[in-house]
């Protein structure tokens, strides 16, 4: 069904998408360190010494990196669907991507679950909020199929953006991982290069998710009536 488009919010946009461009590459180097540490010992058959966090990620590699690769595929693609410009102009390549992107995003958010309730790095506070805010993610997701099945775009866009604001939330929680390593290091030495301070991690997931589950519903009221 062809869009309505309505006065997007320059002022809004911009910074949004710098914000998002910030957090995908936080994100991406993530990603790259935990490939760097762990694809040597998952190849070589070894453990990593001296490095229990990348210990989890080396012994379950199916589970952590059918979490990993799609999830980075959906962050990448997701913005480019978000954009109203780029759906208004190609709209069947939106359509075709986001069938792709869909995919991933599920795939993602199960195994977010698989992984990350069994071997939390920081036990149950981080295992439930995967559990809340991974469930969140996945019924977010199945109710925008759901609308675009039944032509309701409006719904469609808001589901998506509800579902995109909280996956990069997962940027947001390196930020705050990094705040906490930075002030314990100034304050008492610290924890181990590459291994976040258990409480601190958990502590990090709720925060992250629930002002990044905040922020997506401001942003919706902010811009109730765009489809862009
Ligand atoms: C869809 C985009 C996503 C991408 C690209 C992504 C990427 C990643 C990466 C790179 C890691 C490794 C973290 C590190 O070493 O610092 C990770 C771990 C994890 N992710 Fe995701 N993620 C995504 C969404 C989610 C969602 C929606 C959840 C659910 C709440 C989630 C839950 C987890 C959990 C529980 C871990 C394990 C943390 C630990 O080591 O204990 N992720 N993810």
């Amino acid at each position: 069904m062809a869009e309505k488009i309505s006065t997007a919010r320059p002022r809004l946009v911009r910074p949004t998408a710098v914000a998002i461009g910030l957090l995908v590459a936080i994100v991406l180097v993530s990603a790259a360190v935990r490939i760097a540490v762990d694809w040597p010992n998952i190849l070589a058959g070894t453990e990593p010494t001296e490095n229990d966090f990348a210990r989890r990620y080396v012994a379950h590699p199916w589970l952590a990196y059918v979490h990993i690769a799609p999830g980075l595929v959906y962050l990448l693609g997701a913005p480019l669907q978000l954009s109203r410009r780029f759906r208004t102009r190609h709209y069947n390549f939106h359509r075709r991507l986001g069938r792709v992107l869909l995919t991933c995003a599920l795939i993602s958010g199960l195994f977010a679950l698989f992984f990350g309730v069994p071997y939390a790095w920081a036990g149950a506070p981080e295992a439930v909020a995967t559990v809340v805010f991974g469930c969140w993610f996945l019924v977010c997701l199945v109710l925008a199929f759901r609308a675009i099945r039944g032509d309701d775009v409006r719904q469609h866009r808001r589901w998506m953006i509800r579902a995109f604001a909280v996956a990069i939330g997962i940027g947001t929680i390196r930020i705050w991982v990094g705040i906490f390593e930075g002030v314990e290091q100034a304050t008492s030495g610290g924890t181990s290069p590459g291994e976040p301070d258990p409480t601190m991690f958990g502590i990090a997931f709720w925060l992250a998710f629930t002002m990044h589950v905040a922020v997506g519903e401001w942003w919706l009221r902010r811009t109730p009536a765009l489809t862009g």
